[in-house]
C-alpha cells in the first residue's frame, strides 16, 4: 500500500534538511548552504554539501545524496517507507491509516520485547533470587545508583525463567527466538516432538548489560558468567532485526551528550561503567568486536578526538593498532592512553581514583608516539643491530609526519631512544620525505595523463564527462525540473538516445511518470530507486542547478544527442567497427572540409 503523495509532502515539508542532518553531525554555514563531513564514508575535508533551496544534500566525495527521506534511509539504515515513518514521528505526524508496513511492525514489537526482558531481568536482580548477582555487582564496586542507571540485571540459573514469564504476557515463542532471547535445539532422533524446537533461555546465571542504542531502545543484551570456568565470560545477544554490533557503540546513549569534546574507546562494559561512575560520562565500548568503520564514523558524529583506552595486555596493544587506522581513516584523531598498574581502565579507576585516570587522559600522547614506541617490540634496544632495524622501520613513519615541529619533536624523541644525534636522523628523514615527494609526483602526474576513478565512488566530476554524457544528463535534470518541456522533448530524441544504462532509465522512469500525471521531484522518486541511484540523481541534478534552466540550453543538448545518432547511427562509438569508423570519420571530413 504506496502512502499517498500528500502524506510524503507533508512529511518532507516538516523536516527542514538542514535540521535533519545537524542532529547527526555538525555543519557549517556557506553563505545559504552548508558543508559538513559526509556520514557516508570517511574524510577529513567537508564534501558533503546541503542545498536550503532544493532540500538536498550530495556528497562530492561518495556520491551520496537526496532529499531528507533518502538522507535518513542511508544514515539510518531504513527502508523508504520506514524512513518517511522515521521522519513523520519525528515531526509528530500521525501515519495514514492502512499503511502498516510488516518490517517496522516487526522491530517495534522486538524492542517492546527486550524492554519487557530488560525490566524483567531488572526485578530479578532486585528480588531474591537475584541475590548473587546483586552481590556479584556491589563487590564490583558499583553503587545501587549505577547499577540503575545502566538498567543493569539478572538471568537466574535455570532454563526457562524468562521463557515462562515473557510468555506469560503473550508473546510467542518464535518472536522471543527472533529477538534472540532464546536459544533452540532440535530434538534427538527418536525423541518425541518431529520437527519441534526445542527453546530455552539463552541467558542463565549471568548479570545482564542492556545495550541501548542513541535514541533510547534496548536493542540487545551482554551477558556476564557468575561461574569462573563458564566457556564463555560474556554472551552477547546475536544480530536480530535491531541489533547490529557492527554499527553500535555501548554507552552511546549517555556519551552522547557529554560536555567533553572527546570519547574515551574502551574494551569491555564494565570499563565503561566504572568510568561512568567515576564521573567519565564520555566512555564507550564496542559491543565484543573488534572496532568497524561504521562504529569509527559513528564516533565522529559525536567527537573531535578519541582516546584509545585499551587494555594493557597484548591483545589490547594490538587491537590500539587496529583503532588507530580506523580512527584515521574516519577523520577522527587519536590519542592512546597508556596504563601500568592495571590491566584496564576500571581496574585503575578502582585502584587510583578518578584523578588517577584523568592524569593518566591527560598524558596520553598522540598515535604517532605510540607507533613509534610499537616499533620496538622484539628488537633488544641495547645491541647496535636492534637499533639499525629500529631505525629503519622509524624514520619511514617519521617521514610521514607533514608537520615541521611535530616531526622535530619525535626524532629527537627517537635519537634518545637510539643514542644518536638528532641532525643525523634528520637528514635520513628528510631524504626519505624528497623520496617520498617525487614518486607522489609522478603518481599526480600519470593520474593526470591517464584519470582513474575514484576507488568505491561513483562521483565523477563533470569536467571530465563527455559531451554525449553531459547532454543525456542535462535532459534529465531539465525534466525533473520542467515536465511541461517532455512533449516537446520527445518529438526529437527518445530511449535509444541514451547510450548510457542508468542515464536511460531514469530518463524512462521519468517521462513514464509525467505522463501519469505523477510528480518526478526527488521524494516521488524515491520510492523507485535504491538510495545508491537517488544519491546519483542528486548528482546529476546539482551539477545542472549551477546553471539557468533556460529552453535554450536545453535545446543545446538535445542537439548534442541527435548529432550522436546521426555521426553514429545511434551507436556508441565503442561499438563500431573499424570499417563503421573509418566511413563516419570520412564523413566528418567531407562535411568539415566542404564548409
Ligand atoms: N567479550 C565477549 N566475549 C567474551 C569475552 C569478552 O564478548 N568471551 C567482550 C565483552 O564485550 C567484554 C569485552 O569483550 O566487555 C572485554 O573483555 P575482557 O577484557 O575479557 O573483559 P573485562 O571487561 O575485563 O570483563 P570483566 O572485568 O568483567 O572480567
Ligand atoms: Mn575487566
Amino acid at each position: 500500500m504506496p502512502l499517498p503523495n500528500e502524506f510524503i509532502e507533508q512529511v518532507r515539508d516538516a523536516n527542514e534538511i538542514t535540521s535533519v542532518i545537524s542532529s547527526y553531525t555538525s555543519l557549517k554555514r556557506a553563505g545559504r548552504d552548508s558543508v559538513c563531513l559526509c556520514p557516508f564514508h570517511s574524510e577529513k575535508t567537508a564534501s558533503c554539501h546541503i542545498y536550503a533551496d532544493t532540500q538536498s544534500f550530495y556528497c562530492f566525495g561518495c556520491g551520496a545524496g537526496g532529499d531528507v527521506i533518502n538522507f535518513i534511509r542511508l544514515i539510518e539504515h531504513l527502508d523508504y517507507i520506514e524512513s518517511i515513518k522515521f521522519l513523520a514521528q519525528r515531526a509528530n505526524i500521525p501515519m495514514p491509516e492502512d499503511s502498516r508496513d510488516k518490517t517496522a511492525e516487526a522491530k517495534q514489537k522486538m524492542l517492546e520485547i527486550n524492554r519487557q526482558a530488560a525490566r524483567f531481568y531488572r526485578d530479578v536482580l532486585l528480588s531474591d533470587k537475584g541475590a548473587p548477582g546483586r552481590q556479584y555487582l556491589l563487590q564490583r564496586g558499583l553503587s545501587e545508583n549505577t547499577i540503575r542507571k545502566y538498567g543493569l540485571g539478572f538471568a537466574p540459573n535455570s532454563w526457562d525463567t524468562l521463557k515462562s514469564f515473557m510468555l506469560s504476557k503473550g508473546y510467542t515463542e518464535q518472536e522471543l527466538l527472533d529477538a534472540a532471547l532464546l536459544a533452540a535445539k532440535r530434538p534427538q532422533n527418536g525423541q518425541q516432538g518431529g520437527e519441534r524446537l526445542h527453546t530455552y533461555d539463552k541467558f542463565r546465571n549471568r548479570v545482564m548489560f542492556p545495550i541501548i542504542d542513541r535514541r533510547g531502545n534496548i536493542i540487545g543484551f551482554g551477558g556476564r558468567t557468575l561461574e569462573a570456568d563458564a566457556p564463555a565470560k560474556y554472551l552477547n545477544s546475536d544480530e536480530t532485526l535491531v541489533f547490529h554490533k557492527r554499527s553500535s557503540l555501548f554507552s552511546l546513549n549517555f556519551a552522547k551528550n557529554t560536555r567533553e569534546k572527546f570519547l574515551i574507546l574502551c574494551e569491555g562494559y564494565m570499563d565503561v561503567i566504572s568510568l561512568n561512575q567515576a564521573g567519565f560520562d564520555n566512555a564507550i565500548a564496542t559491543l565484543g568486536t573488534a572496532i568497524t568503520p561504521e562504529q569509527a564514523r559513528l564516533m565522529r558524529q559525536y567527537c573531535e578526538e578519541v582516546v584509545i583506552s585499551y587494555d594493557s595486555d597484548g591483545a589490547g596493544q594490538k587491537a590500539t593498532m587496529k583503532a588507530i587506522n580506523l580512527l584515521g581513516e574516519a577523520g577522527v584523531d587519536a590519542r592512546v592512553l597508556q596504563m601500568t598498574g592495571a590491566k584496564d581502565p576500571d581496574e585503575y579507576v578502582k585502584k587510583y581514583g578518578a584523578d588517577g585516570f584523568r592524569l593518566l587522559l591527560e598524558k596520553s600522547g598522540g598515535a604517532i608516539s605510540f607507533e613509534l614506541k610499537k616499533l620496538t617490540v622484539g628488537l633488544d634496544m641495547d645491541t647496535p643491530e636492534g637499533k639499525a632495524s629500529y631505525l629503519k622501520k622509524a624514520v619511514g613513519l617519521l617521514a610521514s609526519i607533514n608537520d615541521k615541529i611535530d616531526r622535530m619533536v619525535y626524532i629527537n624523541d627517537t635519537a634518545k631512544l637510539c643514542g644518536l644525534s638528532a641532525g643525523e636522523i634528520e637528514k635520513a628523514v628528510e631524504e626519505r620525505r624528497r623520496i617520498n615527494y617525487y614518486s607522489a609526483k609522478k603518481a599526480e602526474t600519470r593520474e593526470l595523463i591517464n584519470p582513474t576513478k575514484k576507488k568505491g565512488s561513483d562521483y565523477m566530476p563533470t569536467s571530465q564527462l563527455t559531451a554525449r554524457e553531459k547532454a543525456q544528463r542535462g535532459v534529465i535534470a531539465f525534466m525533473i525540473h520542467s515536465p511541461d518541456l517532455l512533449p516537446k522533448t520527445e518529438k526529437r530524441i527518445s530511449l535509444e538516445d541514451f547510450p548510457d544504462e542508468f542515464c536511460r532509465i531514469i530518463y524512462q522512469t521519468v517521462t513514464d511518470r509525467i505522463k501519469n500525471g505523477q510528480n518526478v521531484d526527488l521524494s516521488s522518486l524515491g520510492n523507485e530507486f535504491s538510495a545508491q541511484e537517488l544519491g546519483k540523481i542528486t548528482g546529476i541534478i546539482q551539477e545542472n542547478n549551477l546553471l539557468p534552466y533556460q529552453k535554450e540550453r536545453l535545446d543545446e543538448y538535445i542537439k548534442v544527442l541527435e548529432e550522436h545518432r546521426d555521426k553514429y547511427g545511434g551507436k556508441d562509438p565503442s561499438e563500431l567497427t573499424d570499417e563503421e569508423m573509418l566511413a563516419y570519420m570520412e564523413a566528418i571530413r567531407k562535411k568539415k572540409s566542404g564548409g
